[in-house]
Formats: structure tokens, C-alpha cells, sequence
């Protein structure tokens, strides 16, 4: 989970490097490095800390080279430390590799190689590529193409996943790339070309791109890319238009990328709806094609995620077996991957990533594929490894989200899982016109009660504000109002430390109310009217232990013992944690701010999880 940047053309190298480093610090911040070819030698300048301490380096305003490969990182092997930072040499000082992912065999290669007389300056699984790289390259590599059969020898070597950048001094004019289950991507004109892990972070220069495929080699030299294939041989690709506008990618004036993200839900899921549904009409997924006679085979659906977009999950599942009656379970990847699931021709696997490269979510899915169920990829990102995996994409079009804590992407998930059942349903023939269409309006005024949701946001940061020295606060709900429970408890978890659980209200009985003392926080979420009631009289339990309590709810209570009551709009209980979810996103916000933490880029976190 790195980050990794690269760039020949014909301009300084150096601020585009650091440019793209800085919007793929979400990838991981903990040591960042160049490598430049600087009058035919490699420079290389690194250490461990923020990509911001790279740029203050005062060596790095006399690097002119217009050709280069940088890295920041999130360390896996190895402490931050200088030596531990990327990009790494050979022996030789005549390669220099960045990567992200992880080397499961490099113990294995590292012997090999010290056996052979090479030695290593890190702890990192990484340091063994480049001297692989040297290694084939004065062992029987013929002429032709050496530098590339080089690479592609060590390459073979590797097992793991890895996206990889190699140049060397010997050909001063090229950047080699491979990946394989890690994100790359190839931006390019006519006179210059970038690399990157992530679309957003080349955006400024381009909107045309490469999306690189597994065990696909790119040499990129300034004006022209030649692409081959495993076994070398050379092939063609299609440019991919890439629609974001590039200041989507930027903070607009707020503060953090987080509370940008935040106010930006109206909008992301105005995008997310697009034109999937009109009212009275059916809704469309241009890309998905299953007969009637397939849909009605299936006999169970899987929805697999991690963290926050399982949560997601949950809600879809909801929506699901309300409308189209089919049993859904909800499943984190992790888990999925290796519990031997039921899985055959008849079961239809949604798995759900913002970015897309969530290493269990894409094992998952190719489990699922292997037993021969049909799987469908819900993302964010255009051309990710999950959507390429899949039998089926759909897209959140939430835009970029950089804050490492997920706020539209989840909203926007929903939304489409949502809209998802709803097609199901129709396609089935078992929809309810009466209940779909309701449902359709209701899905169509999100964004505005969206709006007016946000608009509350100083009543949530004055509750923040005092209580933001606490320890230990819960989250109750029942239904979807405990999944979204869990939803804000990670969230407030995830970035401001503060340690939180979310229990089904019905559940607080059978012991966690032992927890509950004076002045404790809690946070219940009140939305469904069918359950309101039973959510009540558990919240009564621990008013009447001494706990504080916030309420998020679209309901008139009669009870006013609550401290802090949050009115939200009434709304679709298929559809309300979309509204509920906001509060919690901006009280975890406002709580990490008021403690002084850099909410953007939690500790330990990384926005894209490339590992198991
Ligand atoms: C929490 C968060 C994570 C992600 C999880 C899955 O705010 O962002 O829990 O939801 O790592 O990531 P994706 O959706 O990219 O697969």
C-alpha cells in the first residue's frame, strides 16, 4: 500500500514527482523518495517522514533530469527508516525500483542472491528487484532487448503482487512498469509521459490513460509507450478517457479532503442516480446483461467487502431481501476467502470496493468466479483490478475520494445497491409498482434532504466540542440504524482514536450495558418507525445509568431526556442511512479536529489496501 509516481518527458522531473507524491500520500506517509538520471548516473534522495519533508530536501532543486521514478510508502517490511525507503538500487547503482505490494518469496531471492555475492542496505522485501534485475542482466541475457529481458527475468522470480517501476542509468531515455494485483496507471500525450498508482494523481496533465493489466510490461519513453505481453511479445492498447475534472481531486477551499468529501454527497450521489431511473420507468445498467430465466435461478446472493463498504453491504442486503426476496448474506473478504463458502452457478457475488484494489475483496471474488458464480464489481474507480475481474461493473461516480476515511463512496454505494435491487426486482417481475416508484422519489430527493442534513453541521460540532476529550463512546440502533451504528463507530474510531462500539440496541442487555456508567457518550440512531419504539426504551436503560446521549433521528420523540437531539428528514427506511450516516461522518470529523489530529491521513491507515 505505496504509492508510487514516475515521469519522461521533456520538463524537470522533480515537481511532477513531488506533485503526484503528495495526492497518493492516502496510499501511505510514512517515507517518501526520488530517483532521478542525473548526466548519466542514478541520484537518488529519500528518508522516512512525509512527502513534504522530501520536497524541503535542498538537494532537490538541482536535480534538472527530466526522467524519474518516485515512491512514498506504508511500510510493510521494515521500519520507517532511510535505508528502508524507496527507491532502492542494485549493487551496481546502475538500476533503481520502486514497488508497491509485497515480495511473499523474497527471503527465498535474497538468499539466492546473497549467495551470488550481492548485498542488501534494507530490511525491505523490495531491495531484491533491483539486484534480481542486475543479476539477469550480467548472466546470459542476449543484446536484443536486454534491459527488458532483465526485468522481465527478475519479474518472473517474484511471486506476490507488485506494481514496479524500473529505470537505469544505461538507458537514460526509458521507465519500464510491470504490475500485477497492484494499481497502475499510464497517463500520456504526445510529448511526455507519467505513471502512476492512481488516476488522480496524474490528472493535471492528462485525461488519457493506459490502464495497465496483470503481467503486462510498458517501456515509456517520452513520446511513445510499446506495450508486451508475459512472454514478451509486443501488443497494442486502447487509450481510456478518463472524465474527472482534475480540481475535483483538489480541496475547493475546505480544510480537509474529508470535510470536502463530506459536503459533496448531494452531488456524488446525483451522479451515483445519473440516468439509471426516470419515475415510471424501469431502472437500466447499460452494462449488465442477465436474462430473466438466470435471475430467477439464483437461490442466494453474496455481498463481500471490507470495512466501511461492507457496511455498506449491509444495507444493500436489506434492500434486497425487502424487495426482491432472495437471501443475502453480508460478508467481510477476509473471511470469505477462506471459509469455504456455499457457492455454485445458482449464487450471484456483489463485491463492493471504492478503490477497487482491495487485495481480499479481489481474492474473494476470484473464489467465487472459480466455483462458477456470477459476479458483479460495485466501484469507484474506472478500470480498477476488481472491474476487470468481475463478470459485471457498476460505478459509484462519486469521484475521487482522497480523506483515507470513506465518507461518499459508502453513501454512494448504497445508493447504487439501492437502485440495484430496485432493477432486480423489476427484472424478476417481482416488484410492487407502488413500492418501486415511492421508492424511486424517494431516492430522487436524497440529494436535496441531503443538503439539509449538512446543513446542521454546527449543532453536530458543538456536541463534538464537548465531548471530544473522552475515551469510550457506544452507537445503538436497530435494523439498518445498527449498521450505520457501525459505520459511524468506525469512522470515529479510524480517526480520532477514540475507542467505540456499536451493539444492536437489542443486544445491550445480554452485557455490554455493564460498560455503560456516568457520563458515558452514547449515540443512538432512531430512524425506522417500525422500531423506534424498542430503540427507545433500550436508550432509556442507559439515560437512566448516568450515560450522555446524542440522538440522530427522523422521528417525533415524546422522551426529551436525551442531551442532544439531531432532526433528520423522514425519508425511505431503505434509503434513510444515507441521511443518518452524515451526522456521525461530521461528529468523528469535528472530534479528530478538535484533538488536534491530521484527519486526512489517520494513523497506521492507508486509503488503498493492496495486502492481505
Ligand atoms: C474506512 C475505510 C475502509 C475501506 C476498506 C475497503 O473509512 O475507508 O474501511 O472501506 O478498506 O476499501 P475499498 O472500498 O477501497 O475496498
Amino acid at each position: 500500500m505505496c504509492g508510487i509516481v514516475g515521469y519522461v518527458g521533456s520538463k524537470k522531473a522533480t515537481p511532477v514527482l513531488i506533485n503526484g507524491l503528495l495526492s497518493l500520500e492516502y496510499r501511505g506517509y510514512d517515507s517518501a523518495g526520488i530517483a532521478v538520471i542525473e548526466n548519466n548516473e542514478l541520484s537518488v534522495l529519500k528518508d522516512k517522514g512525509r512527502v513534504a519533508n522530501l520536497k524541503q530536501m535542498p538537494e532537490i532543486e538541482n536535480l534538472n533530469s527530466s526522467i524519474g521514478i518516485a515512491h512514498t510508502r506504508w511500510a510493510t517490511h521494515g521500519k520507517p527508516s532511510r535505508e528502508n525507503s524507496h527507491p532502492h538500487l542494485d549493487n551496481s547503482k546502475q538500476f533503481a525500483v520502486v514497488h508497491n505490494g509485497i515480495i511473499e518469496n523474497y527471503h527465498e531471492l535474497r538468499e539466492f542472491l546473497t549467495s551470488k555475492g550481492y548485498s542488501f542496505l534494507s530490511q525491505t522485501d523490495t531491495e531484491v528487484i533491483p539486484n534480481l534485475i542486475h543479476y539477469y542482466y550480467t548472466n546470459g541475457i542476449s543484446d536484443e532487448d536486454k534491459f527488458l529481458r532483465a526485468v522481465k527475468s527478475a519479474v518472473d522470480d517474484l511471486k506476490g503482487s507488485y506494481a514496479i517501476e524500473v529505470i537505469s542509468k544505461l538507458y537514460p531515455d526509458r521507465v519500464i512498469v510491470v504490475r500485477k494485483d497492484s494499481p497502475l496507471v499510464i497517463g500520456t500525450t504526445k510529448e511526455e509521459n507519467f505513471i502512476a498508482s492512481d488516476i488522480p494523481a496524474i490528472l493535471p496533465y492528462t485525461k488519457d490513460f493506459y490502464l495497465l493489466d496483470d503481467y503486462e510490461y510498458a517501456v515509456i519513453y517520452k513520446d511513445h509507450i510499446k506495450f508486451f505481453d508475459n512472454t514478451l511479445s509486443s501488443r497494442s492498447k486502447a487509450i481510456k478517457n478518463i472524465e474527472w475534472d482534475a480540481t475535483a481531486a483538489e480541496k475547493n477551499g475546505f480544510e480537509d479532503y474529508m470535510l470536502k468529501e463530506i459536503y459533496e454527497q448531494p452531488n456524488s450521489i446525483r451522479e451515483t442516480i445519473g440516468s439509471r431511473f426516470k419515475l415510471g420507468e424501469k431502472c437500466s445498467f447499460d452494462d449488465i446483461n442477465l436474462s430473466k430465466e438466470y435471475l430467477q435461478s439464483i437461490n442466494k446472493i453474496y455481498i463481500v467487502a471490507c470495512g466501511t463498504a461492507m457496511h455498506a453491504g449491509l444495507i444493500g442486503k436489506n434492500a434486497i431481501e425487502k424487495l426482491c426476496h432472495i437471501p443475502t448474506e453480508v460478508d467481510i473478504a477476509s473471511e470469505f476467502r477462506y471459509r469455504n463458502p456455499i457457492i455454485d452457478d445458482k449464487t450471484f457475488c456483489i463485491y463492493i470496493s471504492q478503490s477497487g484494489e482491495t487485495a481480499d475483496t479481489i481474492a474473494a471474488l476470484k473464489l467465487a468466479k472459480s466455483k462458477g458464480a456470477k459476479t458483479l464489481a460495485v466501484s469507484n474507480v474506472i478500470g480498477s483490478s476488481i472491474t476487470r475481474e468481475a463478470d459485471y461493473t457498476i460505478y459509484t461516480h462519486a469521484g475521487p475520494e482522497i480523506a483515507v476515511a470513506s465518507t461518499k463512496a459508502y453513501t454512494s454505494q448504497i445508493v447504487l445497491l439501492v437502485i440495484f435491487a430496485i432493477y432486480l426486482t423489476e427484472n424478476l417481475g417481482r416488484s410492487d409498482v407502488a413500492t418501486t416508484e415511492s421508492l424511486k422519489a424517494d431516492i430522487l430527493d436524497l440529494p436535496t434532504k441531503l443538503e439539509s442534513v449538512l446543513a446542521e453541521t454546527e449543532q453536530i460540532q458543538k456536541f463534538a466540542d464537548k465531548i471530544y476529550t473522552e475515551h469510550d463512546m457506544y452507537f445503538l440502533g436497530r435494523g439498518c440504524d445498527y449498521n450505520v451504528a457501525m459505520e459511524g463507530s468506525l469512522k470515529l474510531k479510524e480517526i480520532s482514536y477514540i475507542h467505540s462500539e456499536a451493539y444492536a440496541a437489542g443486544e445491550l442487555k445480554h452485557g455490554p450495558i455493564a460498560l455503560i456508567e456516568n457520563g458515558v457518550t452514547v449515540i443512538g440512531i432512531l430512524t425506522n418507525p417500525d422500531l423506534v419504539e424498542k430503540s427507545i426504551s433500550n436508550l432509556q436503560e442507559v439515560v437512566s445509568r448516568g450515560a450522555k446521549t446524542l440522538i440522530i433521528t427522523n422521528q417525533k420523540l415524546s422522551n426529551s431526556n436525551f442531551n442532544y437531539i439531531i432532526n433528520i428528514p423522514e425519508i425511505n427506511p431503505l434509503v434513510s442511512p444515507i441521511l443518518s450516516v452524515v451526522p456521525l461522518q461530521l461528529f468523528a470529523y469535528y472530534i479528530a479536529k478538535n484533538k488536534g489530529l491530521d484527519v486526512d491521513k489517520p494513523r497506521n491507515l492507508a486509503k488503498s489496501v493492496t495486502v492481505e
